[in-house]
């Protein structure tokens, strides 16, 4: 580590922000298997992009069956799992996107990190606190009956744990509130980061 030291490159961040006209940024959402991350997100990309904001998704089941195909669900891996994503993350925000992720992130000190490495002006956290039981009755993709039958161990609200955040951005209740309306709440709320601030 010692023997690293950084260039300086001469294109900045705020020189990609000013190409695309808008700033950067990343919005967190956590939640449960089936709360509705990746939904909201896709939803919430998509009016972006409508826009003519820049962005990119990070999804759980995306990036692990890529760049985190050898991490499984321990907690250490999942803490790794969520360093390697906050890294891409920061990476894809100093190149000017608005990053969405979607990851289930059960652990309070793991999103901790994500706002340390990415920067506390740079983290927009959303809950998606969808109850468990409204997430497993939807059981979308047939985990929670799994992990029921004894099938998965370590599922995060069955039989591993889930921390909730005790002081997030926005929170949403998908069992109540719909993925469109989910959208129009989070676009509201990060509409003053969107622009840029002039000097
Ligand atoms: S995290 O806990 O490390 O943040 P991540 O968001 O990457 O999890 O992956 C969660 C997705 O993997 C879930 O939506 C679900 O489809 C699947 N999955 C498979 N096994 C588990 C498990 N033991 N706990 C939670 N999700 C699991």
């Amino acid at each position: 580590m010692s023997n690293i030291v950084p260039h300086h490159f001469q294109v900045t961040k705020k020189d990609r922000n000013l190409q695309k006209e808008h700033a950067s940024f990343l919005v967190w959402f956590t939640g449960l298997s089936g709360s509705g991350k990746s939904t909201i997100a896709n939803a919430l990309e998509h009016a972006l992009v409508l826009k003519g904001y820049h962005t990119y998704i990070l999804d759980g089941d995306n990036i692990r069956s890529g760049l985190n195909k050898n991490l499984s669900f321990s907690p250490e891996d999942r803490t790794e799992n969520i360093r390697r994503i906050a890294e891409v993350a920061h990476l894809m925000v100093d190149a000017g996107l608005i990053v969405l992720s979607a990851f289930v992130s059960p652990y309070r000190k793991d999103r901790e990190q994500v706002k340390q490495i990415v920067g506390e002006e740079n983290f927009v956290e959303v809950f998606v606190n969808t109850p468990l039981e409204a997430c497993e009755k939807r059981d979308v993709k047939g985990l929670y009956a799994k992990a029921r039958a004894g099938e998965i161990k370590d599922f995060t609200g069955v039989n591993a744990p889930y921390e909730a955040p005790e002081n997030a951005d926005i929170e949403i209740d998908t069992s109540v509130v719909s993925v469109e309306e989910s959208m129009h709440i989070i676009f509201k709320a990060i509409a003053n980061k969107l622009h840029l601030k002039h000097e």
